[in-house]
Protein backbone atom coordinates (compact mmCIF):
# COMPACT_ATOMS: atom_id res chain seq x y z
CA UNK A 1 0.00 0.00 0.00
CA UNK A 2 0.98 3.86 -0.36
CA UNK A 3 1.27 5.63 2.90
CA UNK A 4 1.43 8.97 3.73
CA UNK A 5 2.78 10.21 6.94
CA UNK A 6 2.44 14.14 7.83
CA UNK A 7 4.78 15.75 9.67
CA UNK A 8 8.36 16.68 9.91
CA UNK A 9 9.87 15.63 13.38
CA UNK A 10 11.75 13.04 15.53
CA UNK A 11 8.36 11.64 15.99
CA UNK A 12 7.90 11.29 12.14
CA UNK A 13 10.76 10.15 11.33
CA UNK A 14 10.45 7.05 13.89
CA UNK A 15 7.13 6.43 12.51
CA UNK A 16 8.42 6.17 9.15
CA UNK A 17 11.11 4.13 9.96
CA UNK A 18 9.11 1.61 11.72
CA UNK A 19 5.93 1.67 8.72
CA UNK A 20 9.09 1.17 6.15
CA UNK A 21 10.48 -1.77 7.76
CA UNK A 22 6.67 -3.36 7.33
CA UNK A 23 6.64 -5.41 3.88
CA UNK A 24 2.71 -4.38 3.47
CA UNK A 25 4.48 -0.91 2.84
CA UNK A 26 5.06 -0.27 -0.73
CA UNK A 27 5.84 3.39 -1.36
CA UNK A 28 6.06 6.03 1.56
CA UNK A 29 5.59 9.77 1.41
CA UNK A 30 6.19 11.93 4.44
CA UNK A 31 5.29 15.43 4.07
CA UNK A 32 6.90 17.93 4.78
CA UNK A 33 9.51 15.72 6.52
CA UNK A 34 13.14 16.20 6.99
CA UNK A 35 16.62 15.62 5.88
CA UNK A 36 16.50 12.53 7.55
CA UNK A 37 13.16 11.02 6.68
CA UNK A 38 14.77 12.08 3.20
CA UNK A 39 16.83 9.21 3.47
CA UNK A 40 14.21 6.51 3.68
CA UNK A 41 10.88 7.76 2.43
CA UNK A 42 9.83 10.41 -0.61
CA UNK A 43 9.51 14.17 1.18
CA UNK A 44 6.69 16.56 -0.53
CA UNK A 45 6.12 19.80 0.27
CA UNK A 46 2.62 20.49 1.39
CA UNK A 47 0.70 22.89 4.08
CA UNK A 48 -0.55 19.87 6.56
CA UNK A 49 -2.68 22.28 8.27
CA UNK A 50 -4.81 22.36 5.43
CA UNK A 51 -7.02 19.67 4.56
CA UNK A 52 -7.64 20.40 1.25
CA UNK A 53 -3.82 20.52 0.57
CA UNK A 54 -3.35 17.44 2.02
CA UNK A 55 -6.41 15.57 0.18
CA UNK A 56 -4.96 17.06 -3.35
CA UNK A 57 -1.89 15.47 -2.24
CA UNK A 58 -3.22 11.89 -1.05
CA UNK A 59 -5.33 11.78 -4.26
CA UNK A 60 -2.34 12.99 -6.95
CA UNK A 61 -0.23 10.39 -5.02
CA UNK A 62 -2.93 7.69 -4.91
CA UNK A 63 -2.24 7.12 -1.01
CA UNK A 64 -4.22 4.28 0.41
CA UNK A 65 -2.99 5.14 4.22
CA UNK A 66 -2.43 8.74 6.10
CA UNK A 67 -0.73 8.77 9.35
CA UNK A 68 -1.35 11.98 10.75
CA UNK A 69 1.48 13.18 13.48
CA UNK A 70 1.33 17.03 15.05
CA UNK A 71 -2.14 18.01 16.66
CA UNK A 72 -2.35 21.18 14.86
CA UNK A 73 -3.77 19.41 11.64
CA UNK A 74 -5.93 16.99 13.80
CA UNK A 75 -7.73 19.87 15.71
CA UNK A 76 -8.30 21.30 11.92
CA UNK A 77 -9.57 18.51 10.73
CA UNK A 78 -7.46 17.05 8.45
CA UNK A 79 -8.68 13.52 9.60
CA UNK A 80 -12.17 14.36 9.06
CA UNK A 81 -11.74 16.01 5.14
CA UNK A 82 -9.59 12.38 4.75
CA UNK A 83 -12.42 10.01 5.92
CA UNK A 84 -14.93 12.30 3.91
CA UNK A 85 -13.34 11.43 0.49
CA UNK A 86 -12.91 7.51 1.61
CA UNK A 87 -9.01 7.39 2.26
CA UNK A 88 -7.91 5.58 5.76
CA UNK A 89 -6.36 7.72 8.21
CA UNK A 90 -4.89 7.11 11.46
CA UNK A 91 -6.15 9.96 13.73
CA UNK A 92 -8.82 11.28 15.47
CA UNK A 93 -11.66 13.73 14.13
CA UNK A 94 -10.96 17.19 15.36
CA UNK A 95 -14.18 16.60 17.26
CA UNK A 96 -12.68 14.13 19.24
CA UNK A 97 -9.20 15.26 19.21
CA UNK A 98 -10.69 18.13 21.70
CA UNK A 99 -9.65 16.20 24.13
CA UNK A 100 -6.10 17.44 23.45
CA UNK A 101 -7.19 21.09 22.26
CA UNK A 102 -9.33 21.93 25.27
CA UNK A 103 -8.75 21.31 28.85
CA UNK A 104 -12.03 22.11 29.94
CA UNK A 105 -13.30 19.77 27.47
CA UNK A 106 -11.31 17.19 28.91
CA UNK A 107 -12.11 17.53 32.39
CA UNK A 108 -15.82 17.69 31.02
CA UNK A 109 -15.20 14.12 29.81
CA UNK A 110 -13.18 12.73 32.87
CA UNK A 111 -16.15 14.00 35.14
CA UNK A 112 -18.88 12.25 33.35
CA UNK A 113 -16.68 9.12 32.65
CA UNK A 114 -15.89 9.38 36.40
CA UNK A 115 -11.65 9.59 35.89
CA UNK A 116 -10.06 9.93 38.41
CA UNK A 117 -8.15 13.64 37.94
CA UNK A 118 -7.69 16.36 39.99
CA UNK A 119 -10.36 18.88 40.88
CA UNK A 120 -10.65 21.72 38.54
CA UNK A 121 -12.90 24.84 37.66
CA UNK A 122 -13.24 26.98 34.40
CA UNK A 123 -12.86 30.82 34.14
CA UNK A 124 -13.72 33.60 31.16
CA UNK A 125 -13.02 36.44 33.29
CA UNK A 126 -10.14 37.14 35.58
CA UNK A 127 -11.88 38.54 39.04
CA UNK A 128 -13.84 34.98 39.66
CA UNK A 129 -10.57 32.96 38.74
CA UNK A 130 -8.58 35.10 41.55
CA UNK A 131 -11.25 34.49 44.17
CA UNK A 132 -11.69 31.16 43.18
CA UNK A 133 -7.36 30.57 44.08
CA UNK A 134 -7.29 32.69 46.86
CA UNK A 135 -10.32 30.46 48.62
CA UNK A 136 -8.20 27.42 47.11
CA UNK A 137 -4.96 28.26 47.79
CA UNK A 138 -1.40 27.12 46.64
CA UNK A 139 0.18 25.35 44.90
CA UNK A 140 -2.50 24.94 42.26
CA UNK A 141 -1.88 24.61 38.72
CA UNK A 142 -3.35 27.62 35.92
CA UNK A 143 -3.87 26.74 32.56
CA UNK A 144 -4.73 27.89 29.20
CA UNK A 145 -7.99 26.26 27.91
CA UNK A 146 -6.75 25.82 24.15
CA UNK A 147 -3.80 24.61 22.40
CA UNK A 148 -0.21 26.61 23.21
CA UNK A 149 2.37 24.21 21.94
CA UNK A 150 2.67 23.07 25.31
CA UNK A 151 3.53 26.30 27.10
CA UNK A 152 0.16 27.26 28.74
CA UNK A 153 0.66 25.77 31.64
CA UNK A 154 1.69 27.24 35.07
CA UNK A 155 2.45 25.45 38.23
CA UNK A 156 2.34 27.73 40.80
CA UNK A 157 3.83 27.54 43.92
CA UNK A 158 2.73 30.06 45.50
CA UNK A 159 -0.43 32.60 45.34
CA UNK A 160 1.13 35.95 44.03
CA UNK A 161 2.95 33.21 41.19
CA UNK A 162 -0.88 32.20 40.86
CA UNK A 163 -2.47 35.61 40.56
CA UNK A 164 0.26 36.87 38.08
CA UNK A 165 -0.45 33.70 35.84
CA UNK A 166 -3.82 34.99 35.36
CA UNK A 167 -3.48 38.60 34.35
CA UNK A 168 -0.71 37.18 31.94
CA UNK A 169 -3.11 34.43 30.49
CA UNK A 170 -6.23 36.99 30.28
CA UNK A 171 -3.99 39.50 29.27
CA UNK A 172 -3.22 37.85 25.76
CA UNK A 173 -0.31 36.13 26.42
CA UNK A 174 -1.49 32.72 25.15
CA UNK A 175 -3.19 34.44 22.64
CA UNK A 176 -6.67 32.80 21.97
CA UNK A 177 -5.81 29.77 23.62
CA UNK A 178 -6.14 31.87 27.12
CA UNK A 179 -9.39 33.23 26.68
CA UNK A 180 -11.00 30.58 28.87
CA UNK A 181 -8.94 29.16 31.71
CA UNK A 182 -8.73 26.26 33.68
CA UNK A 183 -7.61 26.18 37.27
CA UNK A 184 -6.91 22.73 38.37
CA UNK A 185 -5.67 20.95 42.13
CA UNK A 186 -1.87 20.81 42.23
CA UNK A 187 -1.41 17.13 42.47
CA UNK A 188 1.88 15.72 43.25
CA UNK A 189 4.14 12.60 42.82
CA UNK A 190 5.79 10.71 39.98
CA UNK A 191 4.62 11.34 36.18
CA UNK A 192 4.63 8.94 32.98
CA UNK A 193 2.81 8.77 29.86
CA UNK A 194 0.64 6.01 29.03
CA UNK A 195 0.23 5.32 24.67
CA UNK A 196 -3.09 3.79 23.77
CA UNK A 197 -4.74 2.82 20.47
CA UNK A 198 -8.16 3.27 20.25
CA UNK A 199 -10.49 2.43 17.21
CA UNK A 200 -13.89 4.21 18.82
CA UNK A 201 -14.66 1.76 20.92
CA UNK A 202 -11.55 -0.98 21.45
CA UNK A 203 -8.28 -0.12 23.32
CA UNK A 204 -5.30 -1.47 22.75
CA UNK A 205 -1.74 -0.54 25.23
CA UNK A 206 1.33 0.25 23.27
CA UNK A 207 3.74 1.55 26.12
CA UNK A 208 4.82 3.07 28.82
CA UNK A 209 7.03 6.14 28.43
CA UNK A 210 8.97 8.29 30.76
CA UNK A 211 9.89 12.10 29.11
CA UNK A 212 11.97 14.86 30.55
CA UNK A 213 10.81 18.00 30.11
CA UNK A 214 13.21 20.64 31.52
CA UNK A 215 15.94 21.49 28.98
CA UNK A 216 19.07 21.06 31.98
CA UNK A 217 20.55 18.07 33.56
CA UNK A 218 18.49 17.56 37.18
CA UNK A 219 15.34 18.35 35.40
CA UNK A 220 16.61 22.17 36.21
CA UNK A 221 15.78 25.13 33.55
CA UNK A 222 12.63 26.31 31.04
CA UNK A 223 10.40 23.68 30.20
CA UNK A 224 10.89 22.14 26.84
CA UNK A 225 9.02 19.58 24.22
CA UNK A 226 10.96 17.07 25.67
CA UNK A 227 14.89 16.20 25.61
CA UNK A 228 14.99 12.72 26.00
CA UNK A 229 12.86 9.47 26.68
CA UNK A 230 13.03 6.01 27.68
CA UNK A 231 10.23 2.98 27.76
CA UNK A 232 8.99 1.26 29.40
CA UNK A 233 8.68 3.48 32.49
CA UNK A 234 8.84 1.36 35.54
CA UNK A 235 6.86 3.64 37.42
CA UNK A 236 3.96 2.56 35.87
CA UNK A 237 3.90 -0.73 36.96
CA UNK A 238 1.26 -3.25 35.28
CA UNK A 239 -0.99 -3.08 38.19
CA UNK A 240 -1.27 0.40 38.05
CA UNK A 241 -1.81 0.28 34.43
CA UNK A 242 -4.12 -2.27 34.37
CA UNK A 243 -5.97 0.18 36.69
CA UNK A 244 -6.10 2.97 35.36
CA UNK A 245 -7.04 1.10 31.80
CA UNK A 246 -10.24 0.14 33.94
CA UNK A 247 -10.75 3.47 35.68
CA UNK A 248 -9.55 6.38 33.28
CA UNK A 249 -8.77 4.96 29.47
CA UNK A 250 -11.92 2.81 29.01
CA UNK A 251 -14.97 5.05 30.90
CA UNK A 252 -13.30 8.35 28.77
CA UNK A 253 -13.17 6.30 25.70
CA UNK A 254 -16.78 4.98 26.40
CA UNK A 255 -17.73 8.37 26.68
CA UNK A 256 -16.56 9.59 23.71
CA UNK A 257 -18.31 7.33 21.81
CA UNK A 258 -22.01 7.73 24.00
CA UNK A 259 -21.30 11.40 22.60
CA UNK A 260 -21.51 10.54 19.36
CA UNK A 261 -17.53 11.50 18.82
CA UNK A 262 -15.84 7.80 18.65
CA UNK A 263 -11.91 8.76 19.32
CA UNK A 264 -9.91 6.55 16.76
CA UNK A 265 -6.40 7.25 16.94
CA UNK A 266 -3.88 6.94 19.89
CA UNK A 267 -4.36 8.11 23.34
CA UNK A 268 -1.30 9.71 24.72
CA UNK A 269 -2.27 9.88 28.42
CA UNK A 270 -0.49 11.73 31.03
CA UNK A 271 -0.50 10.71 34.46
CA UNK A 272 0.50 11.39 38.09
CA UNK A 273 1.21 8.38 40.26
CA UNK A 274 1.08 8.56 43.52
CA UNK A 275 0.48 5.85 46.14
CA UNK A 276 -0.55 2.45 43.68
CA UNK A 277 -2.77 5.21 41.40
CA UNK A 278 -2.82 6.87 38.72
CA UNK A 279 -4.88 10.48 38.18
CA UNK A 280 -5.23 11.87 34.56
CA UNK A 281 -2.70 15.14 34.25
CA UNK A 282 -4.00 15.27 30.71
CA UNK A 283 -4.44 13.86 26.98
CA UNK A 284 -2.31 14.19 23.65
CA UNK A 285 -4.91 13.07 20.65
CA UNK A 286 -1.24 12.33 19.26
CA UNK A 287 1.98 10.42 19.64
CA UNK A 288 4.33 11.68 21.55
CA UNK A 289 7.36 13.52 20.81
CA UNK A 290 10.30 12.69 21.97
CA UNK A 291 8.46 8.98 23.25
CA UNK A 292 7.32 8.26 19.79
CA UNK A 293 11.27 7.75 18.84
CA UNK A 294 11.61 4.49 21.80
CA UNK A 295 7.78 2.96 21.28
CA UNK A 296 8.93 2.62 17.65
CA UNK A 297 12.34 1.44 18.61
CA UNK A 298 10.37 -1.34 20.90
CA UNK A 299 7.47 -1.93 18.21
CA UNK A 300 9.22 -2.09 14.93
CA UNK A 301 7.30 -3.11 12.32
CA UNK A 302 4.03 -4.65 13.92
CA UNK A 303 3.41 -0.54 14.28
CA UNK A 304 2.10 -0.46 10.91
CA UNK A 305 -0.39 -3.62 11.37
CA UNK A 306 -1.66 -1.92 15.11
CA UNK A 307 -2.20 1.56 13.34
CA UNK A 308 -4.15 -0.04 10.74
CA UNK A 309 -6.23 -2.40 12.87
CA UNK A 310 -7.12 0.91 14.53
CA UNK A 311 -8.04 2.62 11.39
CA UNK A 312 -10.16 0.13 10.88
CA UNK A 313 -11.74 -0.79 13.63
CA UNK A 314 -10.85 -4.67 14.42
CA UNK A 315 -8.39 -3.66 17.27
CA UNK A 316 -10.25 -6.00 19.46
CA UNK A 317 -8.33 -9.01 17.54
CA UNK A 318 -5.17 -6.86 16.88
CA UNK A 319 -2.28 -7.73 19.84
CA UNK A 320 1.13 -6.26 20.52
CA UNK A 321 4.01 -8.47 20.21
CA UNK A 322 6.52 -7.32 23.39
CA UNK A 323 9.90 -8.24 23.88
CA UNK A 324 10.88 -7.86 27.15
CA UNK A 325 13.42 -4.80 25.80
CA UNK A 326 14.41 -1.39 27.07
CA UNK A 327 14.77 2.05 24.51
CA UNK A 328 16.49 5.06 25.42
CA UNK A 329 15.92 8.88 23.10
CA UNK A 330 18.64 11.49 23.97
CA UNK A 331 17.68 14.57 22.22
CA UNK A 332 20.56 16.72 20.85
CA UNK A 333 19.35 20.19 20.81
CA UNK A 334 20.56 23.20 19.04
CA UNK A 335 22.49 25.67 21.57
CA UNK A 336 19.99 28.49 23.35
CA UNK A 337 16.99 26.19 22.61
CA UNK A 338 14.46 26.46 24.12
CA UNK A 339 15.08 30.06 23.49
CA UNK A 340 16.67 31.42 20.55
CA UNK A 341 19.33 29.48 18.58
CA UNK A 342 21.04 29.92 15.34
CA UNK A 343 20.48 28.07 12.34
CA UNK A 344 22.58 26.25 10.01
CA UNK A 345 25.55 24.77 11.89
CA UNK A 346 26.91 21.44 10.37
CA UNK A 347 26.82 18.17 11.53
CA UNK A 348 29.51 16.00 11.41
CA UNK A 349 30.02 11.90 12.04
CA UNK A 350 26.28 10.99 11.55
CA UNK A 351 27.29 8.56 8.82
CA UNK A 352 30.03 6.77 10.73
CA UNK A 353 27.18 5.46 13.26
CA UNK A 354 25.45 2.19 13.25
CA UNK A 355 21.77 1.94 11.97
CA UNK A 356 20.24 -1.11 13.07
CA UNK A 357 17.03 -2.79 15.27
CA UNK A 358 18.79 -1.13 18.00
CA UNK A 359 20.80 1.77 16.66
CA UNK A 360 19.15 4.65 15.06
CA UNK A 361 19.25 8.56 14.58
CA UNK A 362 15.89 9.91 14.27
CA UNK A 363 16.27 14.05 12.75
CA UNK A 364 14.29 16.51 13.75
CA UNK A 365 15.25 19.87 13.15
CA UNK A 366 17.50 19.17 10.23
CA UNK A 367 18.05 20.01 6.13
CA UNK A 368 20.16 18.83 3.86
CA UNK A 369 22.53 21.11 1.88
CA UNK A 370 24.42 18.65 -0.68
CA UNK A 371 25.67 16.15 0.87
CA UNK A 372 25.82 17.79 4.21
CA UNK A 373 23.39 17.49 7.69
CA UNK A 374 22.91 21.13 8.98
CA UNK A 375 20.53 21.61 12.16
CA UNK A 376 17.32 24.01 11.14
CA UNK A 377 15.29 23.50 14.41
CA UNK A 378 15.53 23.42 18.37
CA UNK A 379 15.41 19.74 18.91
CA UNK A 380 17.55 18.64 15.76
CA UNK A 381 18.89 14.96 16.41
CA UNK A 382 17.28 12.06 18.57
CA UNK A 383 19.90 9.51 19.55
CA UNK A 384 18.00 6.52 19.75
CA UNK A 385 19.19 2.68 21.32
CA UNK A 386 17.36 -0.63 22.46
CA UNK A 387 18.67 -3.36 24.65
CA UNK A 388 17.95 -5.48 27.09
CA UNK A 389 18.17 -3.50 29.75
CA UNK A 390 17.84 -0.11 30.38
CA UNK A 391 21.39 0.28 31.36
CA UNK A 392 22.63 -1.24 27.74
CA UNK A 393 20.61 0.69 26.29
CA UNK A 394 21.65 4.15 27.87
CA UNK A 395 25.64 3.16 26.98
CA UNK A 396 24.27 2.80 23.21
CA UNK A 397 23.00 5.89 22.71
CA UNK A 398 25.10 7.79 24.49
CA UNK A 399 28.15 6.18 22.91
CA UNK A 400 26.96 7.35 19.40
CA UNK A 401 26.19 10.37 21.04
CA UNK A 402 29.94 10.81 21.81
CA UNK A 403 30.91 10.24 18.20
CA UNK A 404 28.73 12.96 17.01
CA UNK A 405 30.58 15.70 15.85
CA UNK A 406 28.27 19.06 16.41
CA UNK A 407 29.44 21.87 18.48
CA UNK A 408 26.90 23.74 18.16
CA UNK A 409 24.81 21.38 19.94
CA UNK A 410 24.08 20.20 23.61
CA UNK A 411 22.12 17.30 25.18
CA UNK A 412 20.87 16.03 28.52
CA UNK A 413 23.44 13.30 30.43
CA UNK A 414 21.15 12.10 32.57
CA UNK A 415 18.19 10.97 30.44
CA UNK A 416 16.72 7.67 32.26
CA UNK A 417 18.00 8.58 35.86
CA UNK A 418 14.61 7.69 36.80
CA UNK A 419 15.10 4.09 36.20
CA UNK A 420 18.89 3.64 36.23
P1 LIG B 1 -0.15 19.56 30.57
O1 LIG B 1 0.15 20.41 29.36
O2 LIG B 1 -1.56 19.63 31.03
O3 LIG B 1 0.43 18.19 30.47
O4 LIG B 1 0.75 20.16 31.71
C1 LIG B 1 2.14 20.27 31.57
C2 LIG B 1 2.83 19.83 32.82
O5 LIG B 1 2.37 20.59 33.92
C3 LIG B 1 2.54 18.39 33.20
O6 LIG B 1 3.37 17.51 32.53
C4 LIG B 1 2.80 18.42 34.69
O7 LIG B 1 4.18 18.35 34.97
C5 LIG B 1 2.32 19.78 35.09
N1 LIG B 1 0.92 19.72 35.56
C6 LIG B 1 -0.20 19.87 34.82
N2 LIG B 1 -1.31 19.74 35.58
C7 LIG B 1 -0.88 19.50 36.82
C8 LIG B 1 -1.54 19.29 38.08
N3 LIG B 1 -2.87 19.33 38.19
N4 LIG B 1 -0.76 19.07 39.17
C9 LIG B 1 0.59 19.08 39.07
N5 LIG B 1 1.26 19.28 37.94
C10 LIG B 1 0.55 19.49 36.82
N1 LIG C 1 6.96 15.01 24.76
C1 LIG C 1 5.78 15.74 25.05
C2 LIG C 1 4.79 15.80 23.97
O1 LIG C 1 4.92 15.20 22.92
O2 LIG C 1 3.79 16.48 24.17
Amino acid sequence: MNILILGSGGREHALAWAVKQNPKCDRLLVAPGNAGIAQIATCLPCDIDDGAAVLALAEAENIDFVIIGPEAPLANGVADDLRAARISCFGPSAAAAQLEASKSFTKEVCDAANAPTAAWARFTQPGPAKEYIREKGAPIVIKADGLAAGKGVIVAMDLEAALGAIDDMFGGEFGAAGTEVVVEEFMDGAEASYFILCDGKNTLPIGTAQDHKRVFDGDLGPNTGGMGAYSPAPVLTDEIAARAMAEIIQPCVDEMARRGTPYQGVLYAGFMIKDGQARLVEYNARFGDPETQVLMMRLGAQALDLMLACAEGRLDKAQVNWADDHAITVVYAANGYPGSYTKGSVINGLDALPEDSHHMVFHAGTTAVGDTITATGGRVLNVTARGDTLQQAHDRAYAMIHDIDWPEGFYRRDIGYQAL
